[in-house]
């Protein structure tokens, strides 16, 4: 086969057969494909996309280019849960330990934060002593015993993906359908579970900006699963405001600390609930969502999901004592509080622009290189529709960053503007459950 016949084929809009994509990704690894026709291809597919079976045999190959962590018979059904990401974003430390509480295996590795967004990994991290680089042994072995276990990847799974989501990152080639759905899907599918769960998020503070583009993805990932003999479920989430009122490290761990206590703040608490129902439809089929609803209402509020918790952070060296008393985790020298220069209604709270910031303060990485602040962040204390008046708190802010603090409070009060106009509720974040 030769590689420039294939970017030919594929520049001329012609489908690719199973064999041509799998040389691509097998000689992209090997390093006999070079990065420029690599990149050409992927710019190919951003033009003209691919067929249903062209992104299936790229899912397929990519899975195939490393490792496979098998966990079913474990003893209980398993399941994966994903998100596309967004800011202020900590289900995971909830809902893995809840839904690990009614009885099934909920392992997971997870990623770190770039840009705006923060990564789960990060977030544990900011509890002392929790480990998230294990051996598979050690991994499967916290899953069987306590339900739930969050880790790093090792190297070797997919390691095709991390090859091409780098490149695909410097050649403005993301925003691709099929590129996303293999890249999310391989992941998923190579550590084998028996359901995976997906939490698509929608917004500007999110990967996908439109509805419409978040529901096309969600059908693919679940026509993918079902090929690959998986049952997928997938929520689809707002993501125009950050989720909760912590953004930053060690502020998200005390508000899923919170949560697990059932006083998570509201817009939170309905997408940890819808995010549970979504595990619980990819569980079990023909799911009574008002049975199930109960049963996640009843971990919580029982202490159960709490003690699940607290059992998988020790099982992987965190020290109990920093979250049986969040005020041990890791603290910022520098709070700030920013007030409302004036009385007004809050149109909004831009998620985006506060991720952008929380990354100023020391709670984000811009590049793969630069080190996290674990107690840096911000915590709102208004939400869309909320009326203040001048001089009210809208947000604190958390640092060890020295300098003047007045262009960050300046950035706060534009990603929280006020307008003249009555109060409201916020809308739900739920916009729509998807799969069997
Ligand atoms: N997240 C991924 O893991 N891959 C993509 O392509 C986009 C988002």
């Amino acid at each position: 086969m030769r590689t420039v016949e294939i970017l030919e084929r594929k520049r001329d809009g012609e489908p690719l057969e199973e064999d041509e994509i799998r040389f691509l990704i097998d000689g992209y690894c090997e390093g006999s494909i070079p990065d420029y026709q690599m990149a050409s291809f992927a710019m190919a597919v951003v033009w003209h996309g691919m067929t249903f079976d062209e992104t299936l045999a790229l899912t397929k190959a990519m899975i195939d280019s490393g490792d496979i962590i098998d966990c079913r018979g474990l003893g209980k059904k398993s399941i994966d849960k994903h998100s596309t990401g967004g800011v202020g974003d900590k289900t995971t430390l909830v809902v893995a330990p809840l839904v690990a509480s009614l009885g099934y295996a909920v392992p997971k590795l997870s990623g770190r934060g770039l840009g705006h967004t923060g990564g789960t990994l990060d977030k544990l991290e900011s509890i002392p002593g929790y480990r998230t680089s294990i051996d598979q042994d050690t991994f499967l072995d916290i899953v069987s015993r306590i339900g739930v276990a969050v880790a790093s990847p090792t190297e070797n799974i997919v390691p095709a993906d991390k090859l091409l989501y780098a490149l695909r990152d410097a050649t403005a080639t993301v925003r691709s359908l099929p590129l996303i759905a293999s890249s999310i899907m391989s992941k998923k599918l190579a550590v084998a579970t028996d359901a995976i769960s997906l939490d698509v998020k929608v917004g500007e503070g999110a990967f996908f900006r439109t509805l419409d583009e978040a529901r096309e993805f969600a059908h693919l990932a679940i026509r993918i699963g079902d090929t690959m003999d998986r049952r997928v479920h997938c929520m689809l989430s707002a993501m125009d405001a950050p989720l909760g009122h912590a953004i930053g490290n060690a502020l998200e761990v005390q508000e899923a600390i919170a949560t697990l206590h059932g006083m998570g703040p509201t817009d939170f608490v309905a997408v940890c609930e819808s995010a549970s129902l979504s595990m619980l439809h990819a569980l079990e089929p023909g799911l009574d969502e008002k049975n199930g609803l109960e049963r996640i209402r009843n971990a919580i509020h029982s202490g159960r999901a709490w003690e699940v918790f607290r059992e998988w952070i020790a099982a992987q060296g965190g020290d109990i004592r920093t979250i049986d008393d969040p005020s041990l985790l890791p603290q910022a020298a520098r709070s700030i509080d920013v007030t409302a220069s004036h009385a007004g209604t809050v149109s909004a709270v831009h998620a985006l622009m506060l991720g952008h910031l929380a990354m100023e303060l020391g709670a984000g990485r811009e590049t793969k290189e630069d080190s996290i602040d674990p107690s840096a962040g911000i915590v709102l204390h208004v939400s869309p529709g909320v009326t203040v008046q001048a001089g009210d708190v809208l947000a604190t802010l958390f640092t060890n960053a020295p300098g003047d603090e007045t262009p960050w409070v300046e950035q706060l009060r534009e990603a929280c503007p006020l307008e003249n106009r009555p109060g409201h509720a916020a809308p739900s974040p739920i916009l729509e459950m998807v799969g069997a």
